[in-house]
C-alpha cells in the first residue's frame, strides 16, 4: 500500500536539498527509461526548481529533449541495487523497467513514470530549456510541477529519518557502488558567543 501523499510545491526542494543520490525516470510515446543521478540540486525555492548534470550520451537525455519533461524519484536504502543497476546499464540495450521489474505509474501533470515502493519522494519535472548549458556542461535545469513523498519519512516539510523507517533514508554514493545512507541526524544548536 502506498503511503505517498502530496508535498506543497513550497517545501518540494528539501526533497533534494541534502543531495540524495536520485533516479531520474522519462518516457516519449513507447518509450521510457530510468538511470541513477548523483548531481542534482535545488536551485530556486518557489517556483520550486532544480538543476541535474544528466550526460548527453544518456538514452535519458535523448527521451528528455523529445518529451520536455523527466521524473526525479528519491530512492530509499531498499533501493540500492536497483539505484546502481540502473546507473550501470543503458535502456538503449534493455527496457530496465521489465529487466529489473519495476513498478511504476504515471505522473497526473506531465505523464512522467514515478516510482514509490522503497523510494522515499518524487518529483514531477518540467524541463527548462537552456541549450547552452545543456550542451557545455549537461546541467539540465527544470521547473518541479508536482511532488509526493511517504509520509513515514517526510510530513508537514520536513524528513524524519529514524531507525523504524530506516529502508527509507535516502542514499548518498560514495563511488563504485558503495553508498552512505542519511541517518544520525542531529540538531544544530546554537554556539555560544
Ligand atoms: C550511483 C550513480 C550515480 C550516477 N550519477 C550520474 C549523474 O549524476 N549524471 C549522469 O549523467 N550519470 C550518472 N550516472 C551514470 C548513469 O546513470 C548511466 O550512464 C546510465 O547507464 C545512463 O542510462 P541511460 O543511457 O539508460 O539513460 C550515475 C551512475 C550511478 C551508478
Amino acid at each position: 500500500m502506498s503511503r505517498f501523499v502530496p508535498v506543497a510545491l513550497e517545501h518540494a526542494s528539501r526533497l533534494v536539498n541534502h543531495g540524495p543520490t536520485v533516479l531520474v525516470t522519462s518516457a516519449h510515446g513507447e518509450r521510457r527509461n530510468i538511470m541513477a543521478a548523483a548531481w542534482s540540486m535545488p536551485v530556486e525555492f518557489t517556483p520550486p526548481r532544480i538543476a541535474i548534470v544528466i550526460d548527453k550520451s544518456t538514452y535519458t537525455r535523448e527521451l528528455i529533449a523529445a518529451s520536455g519533461s523527466f521524473g526525479v524519484c528519491v530512492p530509499g536504502a531498499a533501493a540500492i541495487d536497483l539505484t546502481y543497476a540502473v546507473g550501470t546499464a543503458s535502456g538503449r540495450d534493455i527496457d530496465k523497467f521489465d529487466a529489473f521489474g519495476i513498478q511504476s505509474t504515471k505522473g497526473q501533470i506531465l505523464g512522467v513514470p514515478l516510482i514509490e515502493q522503497d523510494c522515499a519522494a518524487w518529483l514531477e519535472c518540467r524541463l527548462i530549456s537552456e541549450p547552452h548549458t545543456e550542451a557545455a556542461y549537461d546541467t539540465c535545469f527544470a521547473e518541479v510541477v508536482a511532488a509526493a513523498a511517504d509520509e513515514r519519512v517526510f510530513a508537514n516539510g520536513h524528513w524524519s529519518l529514524d531507525e523504524s523507517n530506516a529502508e527509507l533514508h535516502t542514499i548518498h554514493h560514495l563511488g563504485a557502488g558503495k553508498f552512505a545512507r542519511a541517518s544520525d541526524v542531529r540538531q544544530a544548536r546554537a554556539l555560544p558567543r
